[in-house]
C-alpha cells in the first residue's frame, strides 16, 4: 500500500507521514529530502541550476535515507546530512534545481525503487499526480502562508531569523513549484485536500485516520 501526502510548503506534510508511518509501521520516505539532498550537492561542487547536469555529474550522487526508530536520517555519498538539507542556503535554492527534468528523473528512480516489502508512506509535491498516480490514498494539505510561516518561525526558535523572510521563503517555493512545466506542484483529482490553517497536529492527523478508516 502507497499512502501519498502532499502539498504546499511547511504545511506539516512530514510530521503527519511520520505519524501515520509510526501508527501503522509503514515505511517513510521524505521525497523533498532527496532534492535538498541533491541540492546540498550540487552547490558544493559549485554546479548552478541554470547549466546542464549531465549524467556524469549525476552518477557521482548517491542519497540514502534511513527510517529506524522514528528518526529519519539522510545520507550524501554516506555523509549523514539530515541537519544540513534543512538549511537557509538548500531551501532557497532547492525550487530551482528541482525543475531540472533530470533532477526529477533520478528522484522518481529512487523513490520507485523503495523498499517495497512493507507499506509506503511518501510526502512531497508531485506523489499522488506523478511518482505514484495508483497510490492506495492521496491527501494534499494546504494552508494560509502567514500561518505556515509562524509556525516554522516557532519551529526554528532563532530570533535573528525574520518571520517575513520564512513567509518570503515558503511563496517563492510554493510559487517555484506550481509554475514549473515538469510535475508541478497541484492537488491530484482525486487527492483528499485538508486546510490546516486553523487545525492542530492531532486534528489534522484525525482527519487522515478517519479517510483510511472509512475506506
Ligand atoms: O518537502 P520539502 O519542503 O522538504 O521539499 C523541498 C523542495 O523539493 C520543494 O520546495 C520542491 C521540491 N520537491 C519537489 O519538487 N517534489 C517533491 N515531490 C518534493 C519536493
Amino acid at each position: 500500500m502507497i499512502i501519498a501526502i502532499d502539498g504546499e510548503a511547511s504545511t506539516g506534510k512530514s510530521t503527519q507521514a511520520k505519524k501515520i508511518a509510526e501508527k501503522f509501521n509503514y515505511n517513510y520516505r521524505d521525497s523533498g529530502a532527496y532534492y535538498r539532498a541533491i541540492t546540498l550537492y550540487l552547490i558544493q561542487n559549485n554546479i548552478s541550476s541554470n547549466s546542464n547536469i549531465n549524467q556524469n555529474i549525476l552518477d557521482k550522487i548517491d542519497v540514502k535515507q534511513k527510517y529506524e526508530n522514528k528518526k529519519l536520517s539522510i545520507y550524501l555519498n554516506d555523509v549523514d546530512v539530515s541537519g544540513k538539507i534543512r538549511g537557509y542556503k538548500v531551501s532557497t535554492n532547492v525550487s530551482n534545481y528541482a525543475k531540472k527534468p533530470e533532477i526529477r528523473n533520478l528522484v522518481y528512480k529512487q523513490l520507485r525503487n523503495s523498499d517495497r516489502s512493507n507499506s509506503l508512506v511518501i510526502d512531497g509535491r508531485d506523489i499522488g499526480t506523478v511518482v505514484f498516480p495508483d497510490a492506495t490514498f492521496k491527501f494534499f494539505l494546504c494552508a494560509d502562508s502567514k500561518v505556515r510561516a509562524e509556525r516554522r518561525h516557532k519551529e526554528i526558535n532563532d530570533k535573528a531569523v525574520k518571520l517575513e523572510l520564512i513567509e518570503k521563503e515558503i511563496k517563492y517555493r510554493d510559487n517555484t513549484d506550481s509554475t514549473r512545466k515538469v510535475a508541478p506542484l497541484k492537488k491530484a483529482d482525486d487527492a483528499y485536500e485538508i486546510d490546516v490553517t486553523l487545525l492542530t497536529i492531532d486534528q489534522v492527523f484525525k482527519k487522515i485516520l478517519d479517510k483510511i478508516d472509512s475506506k
